[in-house]
């Protein structure tokens, strides 16, 4: 592994946020405060323009050799027509998280009280910190066989199959155990047990798992409660841990719920130690190359990089410390604007949280 992060920034407002992101990393080097190499690489749609493949073979290769990647956002109108699932945007980043085996994908969903917004109270949003630990190597997402075929009524039939190994359930409780360890050792395992195998098998593992943990209190819930729970009382959630499909989903409802998709990060890791970086929002192909794009989701994940991959805590902290005080200030981007005031582009709100993070280091 070498050195390098590489960045990826896609499609839509990919590569405008990226560009924020970017100048972080590239503060710290100057700095001297990291000494990784940057380098650049295409994915998604417009990796189908130039070489006709979403994931581009020279991709990967810098993927396999690099100790972090940066990535922005795949998909876009353009690409919404293809039928080869192999041939679409998506695949591009689907194939990166198995090639190099990104089996948990940690989403982070804090309460900012400088965005008091959304249409939910404030009182029963304070406080609000969940981790969202997505299971990112199985399930219905890669599952075989799949497809879209003639029955034999000539009709168009589609299948999917949502596969998972106790192996993969036990790697992923494993992550969500012991970050519920380190917060407030509440841990909420979500699945669909009344009805799908798969999460009857999920469940099991889980319980098996909380008897090598018991100062972790653990709780089942079905996906249509917790989907519930989640609008009603987002306070009750410290840890989640759940499948590909349901933690995709439940992590843009939480991220909505405190603010915007465009403040939540991820960050996919493996057991190498090798880490994706990438905001959990879309291309947002109807926003693009207008400059309004929120580039905090973004910026967060370099944040969640320098903690999770760059093994600088502190840089980390002070990241985001430099986040809130530019909120503080009362900046916005129009997604999280709700007074009309300070409104600002993507490239100035990069620029307010590198100036108060030049202050910070
Ligand atoms: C996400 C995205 C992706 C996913 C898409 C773009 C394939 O929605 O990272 O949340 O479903 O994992
Ligand atoms: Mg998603």
């Amino acid at each position: 592994m070498k050195n390098e992060i590489l960045i990826l920034p896609g499609d839509g407002i990919g590569p405008e946020v990226i560009n924020e992101a970017v100048k972080v990393i590239q503060l710290l080097k100057k700095k001297k405060l990291i000494n990784s190499v940057i380098r650049y690489a295409k994915i998604g749609g417009n990796a189908i323009e130039k070489v006709g493949l979403p994931l581009p073979t020279d991709t990967l290769k810098a993927a396999k050799s690099s100790r972090a990647i940066l990535l922005g956002a795949v998909g876009g109108k353009k690409w919404d027509n293809i039928k080869d699932f192999k041939k679409r945007p998506e695949y591009g980043l689907l194939k990166l998280r198995k090639s190099l085996k990104f089996f948990a994908n940690l989403r982070n969903t804090i309460f900012y009280p400088q965005l008091l917004s959304s249409s939910i109270k404030s009182e029963i949003l304070s406080n609000v910190n969940i981790m969202i630990v997505r299971e990112l190597s199985q399930g219905i997402y890669f599952g075989k066989p799949r497809g879209v075929v003639y029955n034999e009524y000539f009709l168009r039939y589609g299948f999917n199959s949502s596969n998972l190994d106790e192996k993969a359930i036990r790697r992923i409780g494993i992550i969500a155990f012991e970050l519920a360890k380190k917060r407030k050792k509440q841990l909420c395992s979500v699945d669909k047990a009344n009805v799908i195998e798969v999460s009857m098998l999920w469940r099991k593992i889980i319980t098996e798992l909380s008897n090598s943990y018991p100062d972790v209190r653990v709780t089942h819930l079905y996906i249509d409660n917790a989907a519930m729970q989640l609008i009603l009382s987002p306070n009750i959630f410290d840890v989640i841990v759940t499948g590909n499909m349901f933690g995709d989903i439940l992590s843009d409802e939480a991220a909505n719920l405190t603010g915007s998709i465009g403040m939540l990060p991820s960050a996919s890791i493996n057991s190498i130690g090798q880490g994706l970086f990438e905001p959990c929002h879309g291309s947002a192909p109807d926003i693009a190359n207008k400059g309004v794009a929120n580039p905090i989701a973004t910026i967060l994940s370099v944040s969640m990089m320098l903690h999770y991959s760059l093994q600088k805590p502190l840089l980390s902290k002070f990241l985001n410390v430099a986040i809130i005080n530019v909120l503080k200030k009362g900046f916005r981007t129009a997604d999280i604007n709700y007074t009309g005031k300070n409104l600002v582009s993507t490239k100035e709100m990069g620029n307010l949280i590198i100036e108060e993070f030049e202050k910070l280091i």
